[in-house]
């Protein structure tokens, strides 16, 4: 499913004092198949815009369509669209509140999956489980509650997962987690897409995370996308960015040193394509340097 946005508006509290414009004119096209970045200063409107993808926030200006569903349309199936494109908010183990992991996970499918069997809804369960790397069996009558920062957050992925959405929306995944559990949650995404989901859009502002994954990113300020393209792209415009209030990716931190030093590095600002440049221009250079 393709998303379109066109002239996306969307004011917090309109007609009050506290009116506050979040969004002011986003175009923006998300192919069916990306690994989608979305990155922008504190309260550009990369949550504004994400919310409405799955009508969490109902559109009220501009245009916006995900695969066949017009969500300006007062025909559109919400509940079905719902179904098809999951989201996963900001530190969303918040927002655990079932007696037992089993149970939370199973919310989602009983909400969006009334058809399956009772066999079919455990087995759904399960796999949604074992697929963020938890043990079912020893944690699905523990209270969600008691399991680590880490795990909270693995349930409550799972419990979105679990209907198996063609597009799964992330706003800022690797928030607050240790090295080790951002690559971990990286590699369930990329082993998630390309099967059953197709399409990930996660917000971020980690650059490295946006350069190493993401295949397509829109960059947001002031309710609007400023610069969209491909993260090798879009981290080469570095002026930019700083005057956005943005940061660069190491590699691109790196590569912009070599280039004050008089080598340049065409590089996508992948750590393995940067490795693998600079040690071509290494070796070309038949080891001299020190
Ligand atoms: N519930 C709300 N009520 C009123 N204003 C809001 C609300 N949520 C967001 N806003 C305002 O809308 C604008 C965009 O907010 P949004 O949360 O979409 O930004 P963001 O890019 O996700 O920021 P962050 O990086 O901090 O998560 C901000 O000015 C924010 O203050
Ligand atoms: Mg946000």
């Amino acid at each position: 499913m393709q998303i379109v946005a066109k002239g996306l508006t969307y004011t917090y509290n309109p007609k009050s004092p506290f009116a506050s414009q979040a969004l002011k004119g986003v175009d923006l096209t998300i192919e069916e198949g990306e690994f989608f970045g979305i990155i922008g200063h504190t309260g550009s409107g990369k949550s504004t815009f994400v919310q409405h993808l799955n009508a969490l926030i109902r559109l009220s200006g501009g245009q916006l369509r995900v695969g066949e569903y017009d969500l300006s349309s007062k025909k559109c199936n919400f509940v079905e669209l719902r179904s098809k494109v999951g989201m996963v908010f900001q530190y969303p183990e918040y927002q655990l509140f079932a007696a037992t992991v089993e149970k939370d996970v199973e919310f989602g499918l009983k909400n969006f999956r009334k058809e399956l069997t009772e066999a079919e809804q455990t087995a759904a369960v399960r796999e949604a489980i074992e697929t963020v790397g938890l043990d079912y069996d020893a944690l699905k009558d523990q209270s969600p509650f008691e399991l680590s920062g880490g795990q909270k957050r693995r349930v409550a992925i799972a419990g979105v997962i679990v209907t198996k959405p063609e597009i799964l929306i992330l706003d800022e995944p690797a928030a607050g987690l240790d090295p080790l559990g951002k690559r971990e949650l990286m590699e369930l995404l990329h082993s998630i897409h390309g099967g059953w989901c197709k399409t990930i859009v996660i917000v971020s502002h980690d650059m490295d995370e946006i350069a190493e994954n993401c295949t397509n990113a829109a960059v947001f300020s002031d309710g609007k996308v400023v610069l969209q393209g491909k993260p090798s792209e879009i981290f080469r415009q570095a002026d930019k960015l700083f005057s956005l209030g943005l940061d660069i990716p190491m590699t691109a931190r790196c590569a912009l040193l070599l280039r004050a030093q008089g080598i340049e590095i065409d590089t996508d600002f992948t750590c393995d394509d940067f490795a693998e440049k600079v040690s071509a221009l290494w070796r070309k250079g038949g080891n001299h340097a020190q």
